[in-house]
């Protein structure tokens, strides 16, 4: 059955589609709505030992990833923890494990199968543990986005970059666009590539422009990675940017606007990252003298600006890890991975940023119970919430991948 959409009016005059749950009408969204099995209930006080038990029963075949975003009842389970881009090199180095189990969220599992061979199976404990910010940019936007830039005449000067956090058909779309991926602990080399490519690109004429074009990166769909890493990294001001809306006709932006800036942001967020707010900052500089702020890219401008350091999760990490007993923090990032912070460095102060910040639900979707679940079918011959990404989306996904992963410097080191 197919179920037209129910078009709700917005402000930009630009109807949304609005599908109703249940009825297949949008498998995006309604993947994983439901878990198909008999899930244990969270209850059940023998999880821990369940997990085990299949755990071992599954011995070598088995490579468990885990996010740091996980819940501690899901980390303890994993065989290497880190952020989305050491757990993706990760993946691809486990060759001899039949099955990768991603506790993470889908477009990491997405990822992790690209990168993985074709025997092996990832994985995603629960179907609906997607990301909003990852939904915020879809094929069909970002190619009328291509569109408008093409109008512009810009196109051929403009490298597309994608963050991790994004679905296979995005990142596929790049490589076949002579693009690539980033994360938060790469965006910079990866900017400094993608300029690098889209100049000698020009200067080899390959693309059809006029050399005296400026080389542009249309970044997506995190606009606060983007506009962090070119003006706090790169040298760019907020002038060099511009923000391409999906919502708005043409992108809310003339083409004058795009031919002036070097940095085309989409403007998407992430729903946790993008509200802390720079009053949490001030605040906390009142309510605890000497604090260092320390915030993940992803936060908005404003709170990068007020912060005493910005960097990725595995950076976060490591900051803490070498201060010194007394030290005093306040985290700008998921709440599960500062309470562990917090939990692990009794000797030092550390404090969540902000108060009314909730922890990622989509990362809180995979628990004990889905990973019970999982485990012990795998362990029983059953392969349950396989991702698989389709030939011809992998074979370009694969590119603008591995053009980020062969890159030297910084996005080779843990
Ligand atoms: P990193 O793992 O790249 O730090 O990204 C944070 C994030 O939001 C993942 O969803
Ligand atoms: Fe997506 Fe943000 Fe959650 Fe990461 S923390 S999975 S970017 S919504």
């Amino acid at each position: 059955m197919t179920t037209t959409p129910v078009s709700a009016p917005l402000t930009s005059g630009i109807p949304l589609s609005l599908y109703v749950l249940g009825r297949e009408s949008d498998p995006r969204s309604e993947r994983g709505v439901e878990c198909p099995g008999d899930l244990p209930p969270a209850s059940d006080p023998s999880l821990v030992e369940r997990a085990r038990r299949a755990k071992a029963a599954l011995g070598e075949r088995l490579f468990i990833l885990g996010h740091h975003y996980q819940r501690d009842e899901v980390i303890q389970f994993a065989d290497v923890t880190g952020d989305s881009f050491k757990l993706a090199r990760e993946a691809a180095a486990r060759p001899e494990a039949e099955f990768i189990v991603f506790c993470g969220v889908h477009f990491m599992a997405e990822s992790a199968d690209i990168l993985t061979a074709p025997n092996q199976k990832v994985i995603l404990p629960d179907l609906a543990a997607g990301c909003s910010m990852a939904d915020m940019a879809r094929l069909a936007q970002v190619e009328d986005a291509w569109d408008v830039l093409a109008d512009a005449g810009v196109a051929d000067v403009t490298v597309p970059v994608t963050y991790m956090n994004s679905s296979a058909d995005i990142k596929a779309f790049c490589g076949e666009h002579g693009g690539v991926v980033c994360t938060s602990s790469n965006a910079k080399s990866v900017l400094d590539w993608a300029f690098d490519r889209g100049d000698h690109a020009k200067l080899g004429g390959s693309r059809g422009s006029s050399p005296s074009a400026e080389t542009k990166v249309l970044f997506f769909p995190d606009q606060h990675l983007g506009r962090n890493t070119a003006v706090l990294q790169m040298g760019m001001s907020l002038d060099d940017c511009v923000l391409y809306d999906p919502h708005q006709v043409d992108g809310g932006v003339t083409a004058d606007q795009l031919r002036a800036a070097k940095m085309i942001l989409w403007k998407g967020h992430c729903s946790v990252h993008g509200r802390f707010s720079p009053e949490a900052v001030d605040d906390v500089r009142v309510r605890m003298p000497g604090v260092q702020v320390l915030v993940h890219p992803e936060c908005q401008h404003e709170v990068v600006l007020k912060a005493d350091l910005v960097g990725s999760t595995e950076f976060i990490i490591k900051a803490v890890e070498k201060a010194a007993p007394g030290s005093k923090w306040a985290i700008g990032t998921e709440l599960n991975l500062v309470k562990r912070l917090a939990a692990a460095h009794p000797d030092q102060e550390i404090a969540f940023l902000e108060q009314h910040v909730c922890y990622c639900a989509t990362m809180n979707r995979i628990d004990l119970p889905h990973l019970v679940w999982a485990l012990e079918n795998l362990a029983q011959g059953h392969v349950v919430n396989q991702i698989t990404v389709d030939a011809k989306t992998e074979h370009f996904a694969k590119i603008a991948l591995q053009r980020m992963l062969d890159l030297p410097g910084e996005t080779a080191k843990d």
